[in-house]
């Protein structure tokens, strides 16, 4: 029977970054300029006023101190408050697959693989650049990889999702290798008006190497012991961008046209059921939370992830049990728990057991177990 191993991983990151100061200036006056523009309203009682974020409130709330961005002047100009990322021609590469290129190069690199030692190329995101022809297509083509592509989307648990495809092509023998990459923009559809979310997301791009075990060398080899998924419909993470809004003029831009959500809702639902999934897995595998050494979980909230792991532990987690790149890195949708991942993988002990889980909108909870080799 053949196994999967994960033999790689690459990370794109920004180069631009926005720290919660920096961010909340600029909310703050475009919050003034908003007061100001509708003071008549305000003072009659027609509108509310805008009221200012703080980013005492952002770090205490979230644990996030800072964000990397494909584009920083925009996000902070309070006259626009997006990215700028210019249009590019059909002959251009997509921004996206840039990202994804810089990070499946350097998954192969550490791999030790070339691209004709690929097979497959999967796109696992929350976002894709346009309908067709699929990004996966494009990135295949970019890097001269021979076989098939495709993209698929779980939001948040896009990866863990991708991870399993790419376990089952190599187990199944349709792959030798795959690639699952996660070139998430998540700051283009982030209300940076809204108070609520405005200090959410970031940008990156991570890659991962899945091949046959028998094919995998290096010191860094993670064997796959097994994923396990689950998916329950909620209207909690919710963005209703879509082909069909320009069949309403109506509608075209308001703001549920963007990222949304009842985040103290998602805290209290998705904690129990990622605990309970991580915990039903080990079972499964007839291993203990003691035999648990690494948790790269998803990286949305300090607080959501510590809860999860003294669920999952019994206990306290250490910092080294279950890493933190949130307060850098915010939320990068489904990159995020790959991102740990790959920064926290190398001074894990042979033998060890460690658990890569992401979890979000859907909702989707994505657990993928591996065994250092
Ligand atoms: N600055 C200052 N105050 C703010 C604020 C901001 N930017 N945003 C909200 N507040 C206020 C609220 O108005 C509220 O005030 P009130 O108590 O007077 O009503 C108070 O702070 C608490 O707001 P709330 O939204 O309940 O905060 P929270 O503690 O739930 O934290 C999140 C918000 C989003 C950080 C948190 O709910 C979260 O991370 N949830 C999980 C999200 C998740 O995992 N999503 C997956 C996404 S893919």
């Amino acid at each position: 029977m053949i196994k999967a191993a994960i033999s790689g991983t690459g990370l794109y990151t920004p180069p631009e970054s926005i720290s919660n100061e920096e961010l909340v200036e600029a909310f703050n006056q475009y919050v003034a300029n908003f007061n100001e523009q509708h003071s008549s309203d305000i003072s009659d009682g027609i509108i509310e006023p805008l009221q200012a974020s703080s980013a005492e409130f952002i770090e205490k709330a979230s644990g996030i101190k800072n964000r990397r961005v494909i584009n920083k002047s925009g996000i902070l100009d309070p006259s626009r408050m997006k990215p700028f990322i210019a249009e590019r021609s059909n002959d251009e590469p997509s921004i996206q697959c840039d990202m994804a290129v810089a990070a499946a190069k350097e998954a192969l690199s550490q791999a030790g693989k070339q691209e004709s030692d690929i097979d497959a190329v999967i796109i696992a995101c929350s976002n894709m650049p346009r309908a067709y022809p699929a990004l996966s297509v494009e990135v295949q083509s970019r890097l001269g990889i021979d076989g098939f592509a495709y993209d698929m989307n779980v939001a948040c648990s896009s990866a863990t999702f991708g991870l399993q495809a790419a376990v089952n092509a190599v187990e199944n023998g349709t792959a030798r290798a795959v690639l699952v990459i996660s070139p998430e923009i998540c700051t283009a559809h982030l209300n940076f008006r809204d108070r609520d979310s405005h200090f959410i997301f970031g940008d990156a791009c991570t890659a991962i190497v899945v091949e046959r075990m028998e094919d995998a060398s290096g010191d860094n080899i993670y064997e796959v012991i097994g994923t396990k998924l689950k998916t329950v419909f909620s209207n909690n993470i919710r963005n209703n961008f879509g082909f069909l809004n320009r069949c309403d003029e109506s509608g075209v831009d308001k703001p549920d046209k963007l990222f949304i959500q009842q985040g103290r809702k998602v805290f209290k639902e998705v904690v129990p059921m990622v605990a309970s999934i991580i915990s039903d897995h080990l079972k499964e595998n007839d291993l203990s939370p003691e035999q648990l050494k690494r948790m790269w979980l998803h990286q949305a909230n300090l607080s959501m992830n510590k809860l999860i792991s003294k669920k999952v532990l019994g206990r306290d987690p250490n910092t080294l049990e279950a890493p933190v790149i949130l307060d850098e890195y915010a939320n990068t949708s489904s990159a995020g728990s790959v991102i740990a991942f790959h920064k926290y993988k190398d001074d894990i002990e042979k033998g060890n057991i460690g658990v890569i889980c992401s979890f979000g909108a859907g909702y989707s909870v994505g657990s993928v177990l591996l065994r250092k080799c």
